[in-house]
């Protein structure tokens, strides 16, 4: 690979606007130059490796260059890059949305795609507010999202995305939308269980659809854990009950499982676990182990039912250039393959175990708060008055070959699924060490 990690800096800060990026922070931050990947390690330029203990931004499930998928790509090379699906169709794109209803929870056999998570997000919006518009309820226009919650950038999605520092600067674009107490786990006591904590917040959403039902479209929410709120958890009484609530005040309830789906959780999908089905999934991330942009509404019959009809206007006329991407959806295939051949669901759940004992040193040490674990995702708040200590514990962690981003004062560890017990013990090694050092 030629050229060394200062060139490619160089060039690429001359170049390349970086995302979710204060560019000027790069004057002191080192930017890290990605050479190639292999299994759950990056390469740089000088030869140097990164385990990558944040799958990539939530998108690797099964290691970079990963041979399988690798081989499903090039043989779909072969046969179709891409078509339109606008009037066409593919053998990807037909065998992917299959297998995908037969996956998730029951009644989610249509799916439309978009891109990435954002594009889903806003898919599902439209279409809740575009299926009651049809059903001529086009006063059931407005949203609500849990405190904390994330669902992406674009200012559909942004517009029902509770992170200030994401969001302030363009609240003047974004429509109103509500927002109702998250569930978060963290505030339990000895005396209030998780489940108390859902059973609460619960009823705030009651009040909320209580008052407004007749105007409200959709609940949407991260089911179990919010990522970009610094990966908060909460109980699957929740779920249950926003889903009784939505059925009872006919409201649509969305399900985000764009970074929760493809077994995050700990199941294929984190709505298994309060065995719940919402009236759309989306999906993303994960859905590619990592390879391509793609994403993916499903949605129930009645949904698919209210768009069906001989006016144009009533048919979702949404799209993507990329939509159904042939090439992402063979990734996708080779992805379901990999989760069916290796039983990964039931190997993960293993995995999870031995990771979380491995994990009990960090748990107990004495600057970690709340730690937490979800399937294949660990999270602990550290003790710090440092404003900047996300950005200073990302730099430590470089220095002893780990790739790890902190959200504000919260550390996780998201590893792709191929990460063995010795990787994660270096994960949770070097942690210490860095927070040791502080
Ligand atoms: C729950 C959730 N929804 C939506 C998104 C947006 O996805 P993307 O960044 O691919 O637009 C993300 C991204 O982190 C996410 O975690």
């Amino acid at each position: 690979m030629s050229g060394t990690n200062a060139e490619w800096r160089a060039r690429s800060l001359a170049a390349v606007w970086h995302p979710c990026t204060q560019m000027k922070s790069h004057e002191t931050l080192p930017l890290v130059p990605i050479a190639r990947g292999s299994g759950a390690w990056l390469y740089d330029f000088d030869g140097r490796r990164l385990l990558d203990g944040v799958s990539s931004w939530w998108v690797n499930l099964f290691g970079h260059a990963n041979p399988r998928i690798n081989a499903a790509l090039v043989a779909q090379l072969d046969s179709l890059e891409h078509a339109l699906l606008a009037g066409c169709t593919h053998r990807p794109v037909v065998e992917l949305s299959e297998r995908l209803a037969a996956l998730a929870p029951p009644g989610l056999g249509h799916a439309f795609y978009g891109s990435d998570g954002a594009s889903a997000t806003e898919i599902a919006l439209k279409m809740s507010f575009h299926y009651w518009s049809n059903r001529g309820r086009a006063d059931k226009r407005g949203f609500v999202s849990l405190a904390g919650g994330y669902h992406g950038e674009t200012l559909g999605a942004l517009a029902v995305t509770d992170v200030p520092l994401f969001r302030s600067t363009y609240a003047p674009l974004l429509m109103a939308s509500a927002v109702v107490p998250c569930p978060d786990a963290r505030r339990g006591t000895a005396n209030r269980s998780a489940a108390d904590i859902a059973i609460d917040a619960a009823a705030a959403l009651e009040a909320h659809l209580e008052r407004h039902h007749a105007t409200t479209a959709a609940v949407i929410v991260e089911p179990l854990v919010q990522g970009a709120a610094g990966m908060v958890m909460y109980d699957a009484e929740y779920l249950r009950r926003a889903r009784a609530l939505c059925t009872r005040y006919g409201v649509h309830l969305i399900a985000d499982e764009i970074m929760t789906g493809f077994g995050r959780t700990g199941t294929l999908f984190a709505c298994e676990q309060a065995g719940v089905a919402p009236d759309f999934l989306c999906l993303s991330k994960g859905i590619t182990g990592g390879y391509l942009p793609l994403s993916c509404v499903l949605s129930t019959d009645d949904v698919y039912a209210a768009f069906y009809a001989d006016d144009a206007v009533r048919g979702f006329l949404h799209s993507h250039s990329y939509t159904g991407n042939a090439l992402a959806c063979r990734a996708a295939l080779a992805v379901l393959d990999i989760f069916r051949d290796d039983d990964v669901i039931a190997a993960n759940a293993a995995r999870s175990q031995r990771f979380t004992a491995l994990a009990a040193p960090l748990a107990a040490h004495g600057r970690v708060r709340h730690s937490r674990h979800q399937g294949m995702i660990w999270a602990f708040d550290v003790a710090t008055d440092r404003p900047d200590f996300a950005r200073r514990f990302f730099a430590a962690a470089l220095e002893r070959e780990l790739l790890l981003r902190p959200i504000d004062r919260t550390v996780y560890f998201m590893p792709p699924y191929i990460v063995d017990d010795a990787e994660f013990a270096l994960l949770v090694a070097g942690t210490r060490a860095i927070l040791d050092a502080e």
